[in-house]
């Protein structure tokens, strides 16, 4: 099938490289012109694990391709994924139309829309025949309303509209697209439904075939409930750490339970990244805004507060004073196998315990260059020993695997003292006390 992407972030690009690996003819769009003509490069945007070799496997430049992907190509009809600035030459041929914009929170909370307003007008401006117009990008319910009356005012033919929520993990997001646990279509007419059923049809997965709003509220639910997950675990973990429980033991015991579910239970500094904070927020807003409220989400965002600021605690509570001290941080990114530091929590973490005088040495295995637009008045050091060295404690922000397999030994003797707080629960507690560090965690 004819595909237009429009918007190549994560949500964008992942999806456009999939199908176009599923065999679809698909042409990604994006107003960021150096954007487009890295991709046309074969250059990427983001870092997602296996997206380089997908996007080589599906576009034209067969550079550094081996011979067995070359020919596996020559065998199926090849369509190379097509990049371009031009919404108008993008969508020409397509018939459905993927929006994958951002939806970035403005100061209130709520979804900054315009981007997805001034697509959806370039859209229907530049259509001169049928398309079904599907919205991808998280958007707040009856967003596609909204989209299906500007539409009406400027489309010269007949179009549907349809809610398309993706439900893509960073890190995981290739797996995800492929493996999903379900698919959502907000339909409203039987063509549009149809021709949505076709395109996903080599994925084998539930498909929820629903309305539009209840499919854009599934997103935004899926969201709030996995950031209540968590901060209920979290909250837990403080439980524990007062009464000598283990929140490891305790996750297990509730999470054998199939209505709880193992996932999703592990404590720590708390969530970060772009979608559970802004989904969180754009909900409350979207719930005050019809004159209800979601109080229950204020307090999943207060606890993931808390959990950083008790973190902190415990940094002082090993130190000390923080003045001078210097502290080795490793782990940046909001979590591991990816770059990506939005709303990670070493961002306040960092800043805090500057503002308390302390200087502090990081080291991330992919988060490094982002951090540096990020973090002032740093020591970005090239791995974790480098942090180690002559630090007064260390802390773990982020369970890259890198960190798990350190030299603990080694790590001992580089630090000032042997002081390892531990924000993820990457090590064992027993471990680390015979090994002689004083080791704090969360919850245990
Ligand atoms: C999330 C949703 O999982 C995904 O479905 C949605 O499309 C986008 O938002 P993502 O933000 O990429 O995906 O990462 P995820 O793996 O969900 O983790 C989010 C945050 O929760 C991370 O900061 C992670 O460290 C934290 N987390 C996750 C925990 O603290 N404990 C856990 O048990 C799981």
């Amino acid at each position: 099938m004819k595909i237009a992407i429009i918007g190549t972030g994560h949500v964008g690009l992942i999806t456009g490289v999939c199908f176009a690996e599923l065999g679809n003819e698909v042409t990604c769009i994006d107003a960021d012109e150096v954007k487009i003509q890295n991709l046309k490069k074969g250059l990427l945007p983001i870092y997602e694990p296996g997206l380089q070799e997908l996007l080589a496997k599906n576009t034209v430049n067969t550079g550094h391709m081996s011979q067995g992907l070359i020919s596996l190509r020559l065998k199926s009809p090849f369509y190379p994924i097509k990049f371009t600035t031009s919404i108008k030459d993008g969508t020409k041929d397509a018939i459905v139309i993927f929006i994958c914009v951002g939806t970035p929170p403005k100061s209130s909370g709520e979804a900054d829309l315009s981007a997805v307003e001034n697509v959806t007008m370039q859209i229907a401006e530049s259509m001169s025949d049928y398309k079904l117009v599907v919205e991808k990008s998280t958007v707040p319910v009856r967003t596609g309303i909204r989209i299906k009356q500007l539409m009406e005012q400027r489309a010269k033919t007949k179009f549907d509209v349809a809610s398309n929520p993706e439900f893509l993990r960073e890190g995981n997001a290739i797996y995800d697209f492929m493996h999903p646990d379900r698919i959502v279509i907000g339909v409203e007419s039987e063509r549009a439904k149809n021709i949505l059923l076709e395109l996903y049809q080599p994925i084998k997965a539930p498909i929820v075939v629903t309305d539009i709003e209840s499919a854009e509220l599934i997103k935004h639910a899926s969201n709030s409930f996995l950031a209540t997950k968590i901060s209920f675990i979290n909250a837990v973990a403080l439980i524990c750490e007062k009464t000598g429980a283990n929140i490891e033991q305790v996750a297990q015991g509730i999470g054998l339970d199939h209505r709880i579910g193992k996932d999703f239970l592990n404590a720590g500094i708390g969530f970060g990244g772009f979608c559970f904070p802004k989904d969180l927020r754009a909900f409350r807003r979207i719930a005050e805004k019809i004159g209800t409220d979601f109080n229950l989400l204020k307090e999943v965002e207060n606890i993931n507060e808390e959990m950083k600021k008790r973190f902190i605690s415990k940094i002082e509570d090993s130190l000390w004073n923080l003045k001078d001290k210097v502290i080795g941080v490793l782990g940046l990114a909001f979590k591991p196998d990816t770059e990506d530091m939005r709303y990670a929590p070493s961002i306040d973490i960092i800043k805090t315990l500057q503002e308390e005088g302390a200087k502090i040495k990081v080291y991330d295995p992919q988060a490094m260059n982002v951090a540096k637009s990020i973090l002032k008045d740093v020591e970005y050091c090239s791995n974790p020993y480098q942090v180690a060295e002559g630090s007064d404690c260390l802390c773990i922000l982020t369970e890259w695997d890198e960190f798990k397999e350190l030299d603990l030994i080694k790590i001992k003797k580089l630090l000032k003292s042997p002081i390892i707080i531990d924000g993820r629960n990457i090590f064992s507690k027993q471990e680390m006390q015979k090994m002689g560090f004083k080791y704090k965690s969360i919850g245990r």
